[in-house]
């Protein structure tokens, strides 16, 4: 039987909204709660080094709203170890981060940052905070993943995101084989596999078909397709999308 698919969804984009603004609305606290009385299996947000969507104040409100697990995205730096420490997330996801980017743009290179990765991996995992790493999907990065001990790592499919929305068919056949590969690699050394970035309603599903991933993180898509049919219908229909392609 396939092991069922969990949804993390990110809610990084309500706080873009209420940023916009500089107020209290939309409150992504809000939309943790939506997503937990939907279904969603788990809460993604990226605290980035220019608060430019989720703040410092968010974490603690986000877990105390829900019960379900908070997967805090953040680069290897002093500062973000040292929030995750005194909040304990679930988890942290490792993720490489450049100021003047639109969205986190590639994989981390777990392969040429091993010496630096290391001690800050083995702090979050002495605080029992689960570490995945957002990496290409390449055996030289999950080469690096194993030797780590990361439990988890997270595959960037904005590749194959992107060759679909240029309409390259092979492009995007590229793309899947390379993520089920990894997926298979990564699960035959131990470590669970996720998946995330520019998924869609329309491209989710040869994704969700991988049947070695264990979970996805979406955003961007869901919280805008919430504007058009509400982000409980935007997270169902999603969730059902995913069911489908299992
Ligand atoms: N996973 C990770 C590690 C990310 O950095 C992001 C974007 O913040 C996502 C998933 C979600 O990507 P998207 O917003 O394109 O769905």
């Amino acid at each position: 039987m396939n092991q069922k698919l969990r949804l993390g969804v990110n809610i990084d984009h309500v706080a873009t909204i209420r940023n916009a603004r500089g107020g209290i609305h939309p409150d992504p606290v809000r939309a943790a709660k939506i997503v937990a009385s939907v279904g969603g299996d788990g809460i993604t947000a990226h605290l980035r080094e220019d608060r430019r969507h989720i703040r410092d104040a968010d974490i603690e409100r986000i877990m105390d709203a829900t019960d379900l697990p908070l997967n805090l995205e953040m680069a290897a730096t002093d500062e973000m170890l040292d929030i995750a420490l005194r909040h304990k997330p679930h988890a942290a996801c490792i993720v490489p981060e450049k100021r003047e980017e639109r969205t986190t743009e590639g994989g981390l290179d777990a392969a040429g940052q091993h010496n630096n990765l290391m001690p800050f991996i083995s702090k979050l995992r002495d605080a029992n905070i689960r570490v995945s790493l957002f990496i290409e999907a390449e055996p030289r990065q999950i080469e690096a993943a194993i030797h780590l001990q990361a439990p988890v790592v997270e595959f960037h499919t904005g590749r194959y995101a992107h060759f679909g929305f240029d309409g390259d068919a092979k492009g995007v056949e590229s793309e899947l084989k390379r993520i089920s590969d990894a997926a298979a690699l990564a699960a035959k050394n131990g470590i669970e596999a996720h998946a995330g970035h520019g998924l869609t309603f329309e491209n989710v599903q040869p994704i969700a078909a991988i049947t070695q991933l264990a979970e996805l993180n979406i955003g961007h898509y869901l919280i805008g397709e919430a504007i058009f049919l509400g982000l409980e219908e935007s997270v169902r229909k999603m969730r059902s999308l995913m069911d489908a392609a299992r």
